[in-house]
């Protein structure tokens, strides 16, 4: 019910540090150039991991510009450590090797994984490298504690359909059941699902994602169920209902931070206490046991004519524009695209680096989320661009935006960990918009007008 304006669940998303102040930004009516096609998950345009796992097509420059998403891959997933976990720098595309990619810092303990928060840092956050198109995704976990700090469990499609499990620190007794269609923020959407103890104990949370059909489930127990439908939207003329390939995200973040807009503090809870009792080895935690996933058979009418990858053949961004097909794509460099897959300035040609006329000119991002707070040393964006292999080329150079703002985003780089970062997110003294009572910064509203295009004054 309190609800701002962005999901909270793409406020993760969106917090992420933003990059460069003069990278382009994408969202409805604004594509991505050439140069910099992808449009990420955060709504910036880039390469390389910009055009993997979260890039929005219909955004990006071409609706090929993202690379083709790895289909449904039913699997139980006893994460019991980092062997299938990579982070987003060094991640590709191949998902024959990895199935999951990570930001943050994930952390093996006693059979499970940890999904860690220390101090001034963001958190983390586990993304499947597979696509689920309708399927039966479970996750058995424990959730954090504490006012400001929120664990996640949902499904979010690259045009932003997304199915939540949502829990917020200060009221361990309910999970947030929650759904979006395109991204769209719809106040009435949330639902809460009575669990005993969330932190104590770990539940079986379950998505059971049908064509027609949407249950949220809790060890078993059937707590919430959404028909397609009930979800008509005359005004779009379609379904708000999920309904498009979507990514099995986990995570954990702080809300409470006190950079963020005011409405996300509340909801969660309240400014974070980093001296917290919930606190241990110096970090909030959260613990995913088991992820499974059953897919489902495509719906009746897709379009088939491979068995790989889904991709979208129309901007409209809807399920009937989803087809599957055989065609797979693992980039060869950071600095390739979907356009491009190969493209590597670095590759040996006939016993030589090809020449570095071939290589960007331009400062360009690589990696979403990760490259924005300056050139932290021995972070993953070091490697990103050491690998990429042009490190003053890219974004990895401190630009002024992430000088300008807040140290949260400075501080949880200099811990290796990527930035969800309030720091930046709530924006350096751009004027703040208010609606019903809610206030969004700056940085953070910029990009919810141009990837959502929702707000209202
Ligand atoms: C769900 O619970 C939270 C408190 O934990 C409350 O603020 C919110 O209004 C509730 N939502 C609904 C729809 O009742
Ligand atoms: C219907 O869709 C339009 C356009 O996407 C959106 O602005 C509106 O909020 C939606 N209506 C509801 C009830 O979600
Ligand atoms: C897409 O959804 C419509 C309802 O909006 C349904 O009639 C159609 O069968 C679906 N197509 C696919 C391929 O899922
Ligand atoms: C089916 O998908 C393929 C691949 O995207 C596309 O080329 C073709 O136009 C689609 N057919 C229909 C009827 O949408």
């Amino acid at each position: 019910m309190v609800r701002y304006f962005v999901t909270a669940a793409l406020a993760v998303l969106l917090s992420v540090t933003l990059v460069r102040a003069d990278a382009p930004k994408c969202g409805p009516g604004s594509l991505c150039p050439a140069s910099a096609p992808c449009c990420s998950q955060y709504g910036q345009c880039g390469v390389g991991a910009y055009c993997l796992g979260g890039c929005d097509p219909l955004f990006s420059h071409q609706l090929d510009s993202c690379v083709v998403a790895p289909v449904c891959k039913s699997a139980d997933y006893t994460l019991k450590s980092l062997d299938d976990v990579m982070s987003i720098d060094k991640y590709l595309g191949d998902s024959s090797s990895i199935n999951w990619v990570s930001q943050g810092q994930p952390v093996v303990y006693n059979n499970a994984l940890l999904l860690t928060m220390a101090q001034d840092t963001v958190g983390t956050l586990l993304a499947s490298t597979h696509y689920v198109w309708y399927g039966k995704i479970s996750a058995k976990m424990t959730t954090s504690q504490g006012q400001g700090v929120v664990t996640a469990f949902i499904m979010m499609s690259d045009v932003k359909d997304e199915i939540d499990f949502e829990f917020i620190g200060v009221d361990i007794e309910h999970a947030q059941s929650n759904y979006y269609s395109q991204g769209v923020t719809n106040y009435h959407n949330e639902e809460n699902l009575t669990v005993s103890n969330t932190v104590e104990n770990v539940h079986e949370y379950t998505i059971d994602w049908q064509p027609d059909t949407l249950t949220w489930s809790i060890d078993g127990n059937v707590m919430r169920t959404l028909k397609r439908s009930d979800t008509w939207n005359a005004t779009a003329n379609r379904f708000d209902y999920p309904q498009t390939p979507s990514r099995i995200m986990l995570s954990l973040w702080p809300a409470g931070l006190s950079t963020n807009d005011i409405g996300t503090v509340n909801w969660a809870g309240g400014l974070i206490n980093w001296n917290s009792p919930y606190m241990q080895n110096g970090y909030y935690y959260a613990m995913v046991q088991e992820v499974s996933l059953q897919c489902y058979d495509p719906p009746s009418g897709a379009n088939i004519t491979g068995k790989n990858s889904y991709v979208y053949n129309n901007e409209a961004g809807t399920n009937n524009t989803v087809a599957i097909v055989d065609e797979t794509e693992i980039l060869a460099s950071f600095y390739a695209t979907g356009e491009n897959p190969s493209y590597n300035p670095n590759a040996v040609v006939s016993g030589s680096k090809s020449s570095a006329a071939s290589a960007p000119t331009q400062s360009v991002e690589t990696v979403p989320g990760m490259s924005g707070g300056g050139n932290r040393g021995g972070d993953p964006v070091s490697s990103a661009s050491a690998s990429a292999g042009e490190a003053t080329g890219t974004a990895s150079v401190a630009a002024g935006e992430s000088a300008a703002t807040g140290s949260a985003a400075a501080q949880a780089t200099a811990s290796g960990g990527f930035s969800q970062g309030g720091g930046n997110a709530a924006g350096s003294g751009a004027s703040a918009l208010k609606t019903e009572g809610r206030v969004l910064g700056g940085s953070v509203l910029a990009i919810c007008v141009a990837v959502l295009g929702l707000l209202v004054i």
